[in-house]
Protein backbone atom coordinates (compact mmCIF):
# COMPACT_ATOMS: atom_id res chain seq x y z
CA UNK A 1 0.00 0.00 0.00
CA UNK A 2 2.25 2.71 -1.46
CA UNK A 3 1.98 6.00 0.92
CA UNK A 4 1.34 7.93 -2.23
CA UNK A 5 -1.59 6.30 -2.96
CA UNK A 6 -3.05 5.75 0.24
CA UNK A 7 -2.17 8.34 2.09
CA UNK A 8 -4.26 9.97 4.71
CA UNK A 9 -6.98 11.79 3.15
CA UNK A 10 -7.72 7.91 1.01
CA UNK A 11 -11.40 7.12 1.18
CA UNK A 12 -10.99 3.67 3.37
CA UNK A 13 -14.65 2.08 3.62
CA UNK A 14 -16.41 3.18 6.53
CA UNK A 15 -17.77 0.97 9.12
CA UNK A 16 -21.32 0.21 7.77
CA UNK A 17 -19.84 -1.22 4.44
CA UNK A 18 -18.10 -3.83 5.88
CA UNK A 19 -18.82 -7.38 7.06
CA UNK A 20 -20.18 -7.83 10.83
CA UNK A 21 -18.44 -11.05 12.46
CA UNK A 22 -22.32 -12.16 12.42
CA UNK A 23 -22.46 -11.53 8.51
CA UNK A 24 -18.93 -13.01 7.80
CA UNK A 25 -19.51 -16.30 10.12
CA UNK A 26 -22.52 -16.56 8.22
CA UNK A 27 -21.06 -16.57 4.36
CA UNK A 28 -17.81 -19.04 5.98
CA UNK A 29 -20.90 -21.58 6.95
CA UNK A 30 -22.36 -21.46 3.47
CA UNK A 31 -19.28 -21.77 1.41
CA UNK A 32 -18.10 -24.79 3.85
CA UNK A 33 -21.47 -26.14 2.93
CA UNK A 34 -20.72 -26.13 -0.83
CA UNK A 35 -16.80 -27.83 0.20
CA UNK A 36 -14.86 -25.04 1.45
CA UNK A 37 -12.43 -26.77 3.77
CA UNK A 38 -9.64 -24.03 4.63
CA UNK A 39 -10.42 -20.53 5.75
CA UNK A 40 -7.88 -18.15 5.52
CA UNK A 41 -7.85 -13.79 7.10
CA UNK A 42 -5.91 -11.76 4.95
CA UNK A 43 -6.70 -7.99 4.65
CA UNK A 44 -5.63 -5.28 4.35
CA UNK A 45 -3.92 -6.21 7.78
CA UNK A 46 -6.27 -8.93 9.88
CA UNK A 47 -5.02 -7.98 12.97
CA UNK A 48 -5.75 -4.73 12.82
CA UNK A 49 -9.56 -5.28 12.82
CA UNK A 50 -10.83 -5.25 16.18
CA UNK A 51 -11.40 -7.77 18.76
CA UNK A 52 -10.23 -10.89 15.45
CA UNK A 53 -10.21 -13.27 18.19
CA UNK A 54 -14.16 -13.30 18.34
CA UNK A 55 -14.37 -13.73 14.78
CA UNK A 56 -11.51 -16.26 15.19
CA UNK A 57 -13.65 -18.02 17.75
CA UNK A 58 -17.04 -18.16 15.56
CA UNK A 59 -15.41 -19.45 12.19
CA UNK A 60 -13.02 -22.22 14.75
CA UNK A 61 -16.39 -23.56 15.53
CA UNK A 62 -17.70 -24.58 11.92
CA UNK A 63 -17.39 -27.98 11.52
CA UNK A 64 -14.57 -29.71 9.30
CA UNK A 65 -12.37 -25.98 8.66
CA UNK A 66 -8.76 -25.69 8.98
CA UNK A 67 -8.61 -22.15 9.81
CA UNK A 68 -5.61 -19.72 9.12
CA UNK A 69 -4.64 -16.20 8.90
CA UNK A 70 -1.95 -14.23 7.03
CA UNK A 71 -0.33 -11.54 8.34
CA UNK A 72 2.57 -8.78 8.34
CA UNK A 73 3.37 -9.91 12.01
CA UNK A 74 3.54 -6.33 13.40
CA UNK A 75 0.36 -6.83 16.36
CA UNK A 76 1.53 -10.84 16.67
CA UNK A 77 3.34 -10.79 19.50
CA UNK A 78 1.00 -9.71 21.53
CA UNK A 79 -2.18 -11.41 19.71
CA UNK A 80 -0.72 -14.82 19.17
CA UNK A 81 -1.80 -16.17 22.50
CA UNK A 82 -5.80 -15.17 21.83
CA UNK A 83 -5.58 -15.93 18.09
CA UNK A 84 -4.74 -19.87 19.51
CA UNK A 85 -7.23 -19.86 22.69
CA UNK A 86 -10.35 -19.04 19.85
CA UNK A 87 -9.19 -21.55 17.54
CA UNK A 88 -7.00 -20.35 15.04
CA UNK A 89 -4.82 -23.15 13.31
CA UNK A 90 -1.70 -22.18 12.37
CA UNK A 91 -0.47 -18.69 10.62
CA UNK A 92 1.40 -17.44 7.77
CA UNK A 93 3.70 -13.85 8.37
CA UNK A 94 4.95 -12.19 5.31
CA UNK A 95 8.27 -11.01 5.75
CA UNK A 96 10.36 -10.11 2.58
CA UNK A 97 13.98 -9.19 4.35
CA UNK A 98 15.64 -9.78 7.70
CA UNK A 99 17.45 -6.27 7.46
CA UNK A 100 15.05 -3.09 7.81
CA UNK A 101 16.40 -1.24 4.87
CA UNK A 102 15.72 -3.71 2.63
CA UNK A 103 12.69 -4.66 4.46
CA UNK A 104 11.36 -1.25 4.40
CA UNK A 105 12.23 -0.86 0.58
CA UNK A 106 9.71 -3.66 0.26
CA UNK A 107 6.71 -2.40 2.22
CA UNK A 108 7.06 1.17 2.86
CA UNK A 109 6.17 0.27 6.61
CA UNK A 110 7.34 2.07 9.80
CA UNK A 111 8.25 -1.03 12.60
CA UNK A 112 11.26 -3.24 12.57
CA UNK A 113 12.13 -6.38 11.18
CA UNK A 114 12.62 -7.21 14.85
CA UNK A 115 8.91 -7.00 15.46
CA UNK A 116 7.75 -9.29 13.28
CA UNK A 117 10.33 -12.15 14.37
CA UNK A 118 9.56 -11.12 17.96
CA UNK A 119 5.54 -12.11 16.51
CA UNK A 120 6.85 -15.63 14.91
CA UNK A 121 9.01 -16.24 17.95
CA UNK A 122 5.59 -16.08 20.22
CA UNK A 123 2.93 -17.84 17.60
CA UNK A 124 5.62 -20.77 17.65
CA UNK A 125 5.46 -20.70 21.41
CA UNK A 126 1.93 -20.45 21.31
CA UNK A 127 1.56 -23.50 18.98
CA UNK A 128 0.41 -21.71 15.77
CA UNK A 129 2.18 -24.31 13.62
CA UNK A 130 3.73 -25.12 11.11
CA UNK A 131 4.22 -21.52 10.68
CA UNK A 132 4.75 -20.30 7.02
CA UNK A 133 6.80 -17.76 5.99
CA UNK A 134 5.67 -15.52 2.82
CA UNK A 135 8.44 -13.50 1.02
CA UNK A 136 8.10 -11.81 -2.28
CA UNK A 137 11.17 -11.17 -4.37
CA UNK A 138 11.85 -8.10 -6.26
CA UNK A 139 14.39 -7.28 -8.75
CA UNK A 140 16.90 -5.46 -7.69
CA UNK A 141 15.06 -5.04 -4.55
CA UNK A 142 15.33 -7.36 -2.10
CA UNK A 143 16.78 -10.71 -4.49
CA UNK A 144 19.47 -10.26 -1.90
CA UNK A 145 18.17 -11.35 0.52
CA UNK A 146 16.98 -14.96 -0.87
CA UNK A 147 19.34 -16.83 0.67
CA UNK A 148 20.15 -14.56 4.69
CA UNK A 149 16.21 -15.89 4.61
CA UNK A 150 16.69 -19.58 3.64
CA UNK A 151 19.98 -19.76 5.87
CA UNK A 152 18.33 -17.75 9.15
CA UNK A 153 14.44 -20.09 8.47
CA UNK A 154 16.07 -23.40 7.82
CA UNK A 155 17.70 -23.09 11.65
CA UNK A 156 14.10 -21.92 13.05
CA UNK A 157 12.37 -25.07 11.24
CA UNK A 158 9.70 -22.70 9.69
CA UNK A 159 8.71 -23.31 5.84
CA UNK A 160 9.64 -20.08 3.72
CA UNK A 161 7.86 -19.59 0.88
CA UNK A 162 9.18 -17.61 -1.88
CA UNK A 163 6.52 -15.46 -4.20
CA UNK A 164 7.04 -14.36 -7.39
CA UNK A 165 6.44 -10.57 -7.49
CA UNK A 166 2.74 -10.08 -9.29
CA UNK A 167 0.69 -7.22 -11.18
CA UNK A 168 -1.78 -7.36 -8.74
CA UNK A 169 -3.87 -3.86 -8.90
CA UNK A 170 -2.23 -1.11 -10.25
CA UNK A 171 -0.74 0.75 -7.19
CA UNK A 172 2.83 -1.55 -7.48
CA UNK A 173 3.95 0.22 -10.73
CA UNK A 174 5.09 -4.06 -11.46
CA UNK A 175 7.45 -4.71 -14.37
CA UNK A 176 7.86 -8.20 -15.91
CA UNK A 177 11.39 -7.31 -15.45
CA UNK A 178 11.20 -6.87 -11.86
CA UNK A 179 10.17 -11.14 -11.28
CA UNK A 180 12.56 -13.32 -10.42
CA UNK A 181 11.69 -16.60 -11.57
CA UNK A 182 10.83 -19.52 -8.78
CA UNK A 183 13.59 -21.43 -10.89
CA UNK A 184 16.41 -18.48 -10.35
CA UNK A 185 15.52 -18.84 -6.95
CA UNK A 186 16.05 -22.42 -6.20
CA UNK A 187 19.15 -22.53 -7.98
CA UNK A 188 20.12 -19.71 -5.45
CA UNK A 189 19.59 -21.81 -3.08
CA UNK A 190 20.47 -25.05 -4.32
CA UNK A 191 24.06 -23.91 -5.15
CA UNK A 192 24.77 -23.87 -1.12
CA UNK A 193 22.16 -25.87 0.32
CA UNK A 194 21.47 -28.69 -2.24
CA UNK A 195 17.27 -29.27 -2.53
CA UNK A 196 15.08 -31.94 -4.32
CA UNK A 197 11.74 -31.96 -5.26
CA UNK A 198 9.10 -32.70 -2.92
CA UNK A 199 5.13 -33.81 -4.14
CA UNK A 200 2.18 -31.53 -3.06
CA UNK A 201 0.37 -31.84 -0.07
CA UNK A 202 -3.10 -31.52 -1.88
CA UNK A 203 -3.83 -30.68 -5.36
CA UNK A 204 -4.50 -27.13 -5.98
CA UNK A 205 -1.49 -26.29 -3.70
CA UNK A 206 -0.20 -23.08 -5.04
CA UNK A 207 3.38 -23.98 -3.78
CA UNK A 208 6.03 -26.01 -4.92
CA UNK A 209 7.51 -28.06 -2.64
CA UNK A 210 11.30 -28.26 -2.07
CA UNK A 211 13.32 -30.54 0.75
CA UNK A 212 16.39 -29.71 1.97
CA UNK A 213 18.75 -32.48 1.15
CA UNK A 214 20.29 -32.63 4.35
CA UNK A 215 16.71 -33.34 6.20
CA UNK A 216 16.63 -29.84 7.83
CA UNK A 217 12.90 -28.99 6.27
CA UNK A 218 11.25 -27.72 3.44
CA UNK A 219 10.95 -24.44 1.47
CA UNK A 220 8.13 -23.97 -1.00
CA UNK A 221 8.14 -21.43 -4.10
CA UNK A 222 4.84 -19.95 -5.33
CA UNK A 223 5.94 -19.13 -9.69
CA UNK A 224 2.39 -17.43 -10.33
CA UNK A 225 4.30 -15.76 -13.12
CA UNK A 226 6.46 -17.95 -14.77
CA UNK A 227 4.50 -21.65 -14.51
CA UNK A 228 1.02 -20.32 -13.70
CA UNK A 229 -1.77 -22.68 -11.81
CA UNK A 230 -4.73 -21.39 -13.39
CA UNK A 231 -6.43 -24.73 -14.15
CA UNK A 232 -5.81 -26.26 -10.56
CA UNK A 233 -6.70 -22.80 -8.50
CA UNK A 234 -9.67 -23.48 -6.00
CA UNK A 235 -9.72 -20.09 -4.71
CA UNK A 236 -12.01 -18.08 -3.40
CA UNK A 237 -11.76 -14.66 -1.87
CA UNK A 238 -14.65 -12.32 -0.41
CA UNK A 239 -13.11 -8.98 0.37
CA UNK A 240 -14.47 -7.14 3.88
CA UNK A 241 -17.73 -5.37 2.03
CA UNK A 242 -18.69 -8.79 1.15
CA UNK A 243 -17.63 -8.71 -2.89
CA UNK A 244 -16.95 -12.46 -4.18
CA UNK A 245 -14.02 -12.75 -6.21
CA UNK A 246 -13.31 -15.21 -8.35
CA UNK A 247 -9.59 -14.70 -9.07
CA UNK A 248 -7.02 -12.15 -7.55
CA UNK A 249 -6.59 -10.29 -10.79
CA UNK A 250 -10.48 -10.27 -11.08
CA UNK A 251 -11.75 -6.87 -12.83
CA UNK A 252 -15.10 -7.29 -10.51
CA UNK A 253 -16.06 -8.77 -7.67
CA UNK A 254 -20.35 -10.19 -7.17
CA UNK A 255 -21.60 -8.20 -4.04
CA UNK A 256 -23.27 -10.64 -1.74
CA UNK A 257 -23.46 -7.98 1.10
CA UNK A 258 -26.54 -6.94 -0.68
CA UNK A 259 -28.14 -10.47 -0.26
CA UNK A 260 -27.02 -11.02 3.24
CA UNK A 261 -28.76 -7.40 4.06
CA UNK A 262 -31.40 -7.92 1.89
CA UNK A 263 -33.22 -10.94 3.65
CA UNK A 264 -32.10 -13.52 1.23
CA UNK A 265 -31.69 -16.86 2.71
CA UNK A 266 -29.25 -18.71 2.70
CA UNK A 267 -30.45 -21.42 -0.13
CA UNK A 268 -31.19 -18.44 -2.41
CA UNK A 269 -27.64 -17.19 -1.42
CA UNK A 270 -25.84 -20.66 -1.75
CA UNK A 271 -27.18 -20.83 -5.30
CA UNK A 272 -26.31 -17.30 -6.01
CA UNK A 273 -22.99 -18.44 -5.55
CA UNK A 274 -22.91 -21.62 -7.47
CA UNK A 275 -24.11 -19.64 -10.44
CA UNK A 276 -21.15 -17.24 -9.91
CA UNK A 277 -18.69 -20.00 -9.54
CA UNK A 278 -19.63 -22.63 -12.17
CA UNK A 279 -19.56 -19.90 -14.46
CA UNK A 280 -15.85 -18.79 -14.09
CA UNK A 281 -13.41 -18.50 -16.81
CA UNK A 282 -10.60 -16.84 -15.51
CA UNK A 283 -7.00 -17.73 -16.21
CA UNK A 284 -5.48 -14.68 -16.00
CA UNK A 285 -1.70 -15.64 -14.66
CA UNK A 286 -1.85 -17.70 -17.83
CA UNK A 287 -2.58 -15.09 -20.47
CA UNK A 288 -0.62 -12.15 -18.23
CA UNK A 289 1.64 -9.89 -20.98
CA UNK A 290 3.17 -7.23 -20.31
CA UNK A 291 0.01 -5.65 -22.11
CA UNK A 292 -2.74 -7.06 -19.67
CA UNK A 293 -1.01 -5.37 -16.65
CA UNK A 294 -3.01 -2.05 -17.78
CA UNK A 295 -6.11 -4.17 -17.07
CA UNK A 296 -8.64 -2.92 -14.44
CA UNK A 297 -7.86 -5.20 -11.19
CA UNK A 298 -8.70 -5.01 -7.61
CA UNK A 299 -5.63 -3.94 -5.46
CA UNK A 300 -3.81 -6.41 -3.66
CA UNK A 301 -4.68 -4.53 -0.06
CA UNK A 302 -8.43 -5.34 -1.06
CA UNK A 303 -8.15 -9.17 -2.17
CA UNK A 304 -5.92 -9.65 0.33
CA UNK A 305 -3.76 -12.01 -1.60
C1 LIG B 1 -1.80 -8.79 0.54
S1 LIG B 1 -1.09 -9.55 1.98
C2 LIG B 1 -2.43 -9.43 3.12
C3 LIG B 1 -2.16 -9.95 4.50
C4 LIG B 1 -1.24 -9.17 5.41
N1 LIG B 1 -1.48 -7.77 5.44
C5 LIG B 1 0.22 -9.44 5.13
O1 LIG B 1 1.00 -8.48 4.97
O2 LIG B 1 0.58 -10.62 5.11
C6 LIG B 1 -1.03 -11.24 1.55
C7 LIG B 1 0.24 -11.71 0.90
O3 LIG B 1 0.36 -11.16 -0.40
C8 LIG B 1 1.74 -10.92 -0.66
N2 LIG B 1 1.86 -9.92 -1.72
C9 LIG B 1 1.58 -8.59 -1.66
N3 LIG B 1 1.82 -7.99 -2.83
C10 LIG B 1 2.26 -8.96 -3.68
C11 LIG B 1 2.68 -8.96 -5.06
N4 LIG B 1 2.66 -7.86 -5.79
N5 LIG B 1 3.04 -10.13 -5.59
C12 LIG B 1 3.05 -11.26 -4.86
N6 LIG B 1 2.67 -11.32 -3.58
C13 LIG B 1 2.29 -10.18 -2.99
C14 LIG B 1 2.22 -10.41 0.67
O4 LIG B 1 3.59 -10.50 0.79
C15 LIG B 1 1.51 -11.33 1.65
O5 LIG B 1 2.26 -12.46 1.96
Amino acid sequence: MPKEVFGLDYPFADRHQILSFEEIERLAKIYVALGVSKIRLTGGEPLLRRHLEALVEKLARIEGVELTLTTNGSALKTQARALKDAGLNRITVSLDALDDKTFTAMNDVNFPVERVLEGIEEAQHVGLTPIKINMVVKRGVNDHSILPMATYFRKHGHILRFIEYMDVGHSNGWRMDDVVSAREIIDIIHAVFPLEPAHKNYSGEVANRWRYCDGTGEIGVIASVTQAFCRDCTRARVSTEGMFFTCLFATQGHDLRVLLRGGYSDTEITKHIVDIWQQRDDRYSEIRTQATVALPKVEMSYIGG
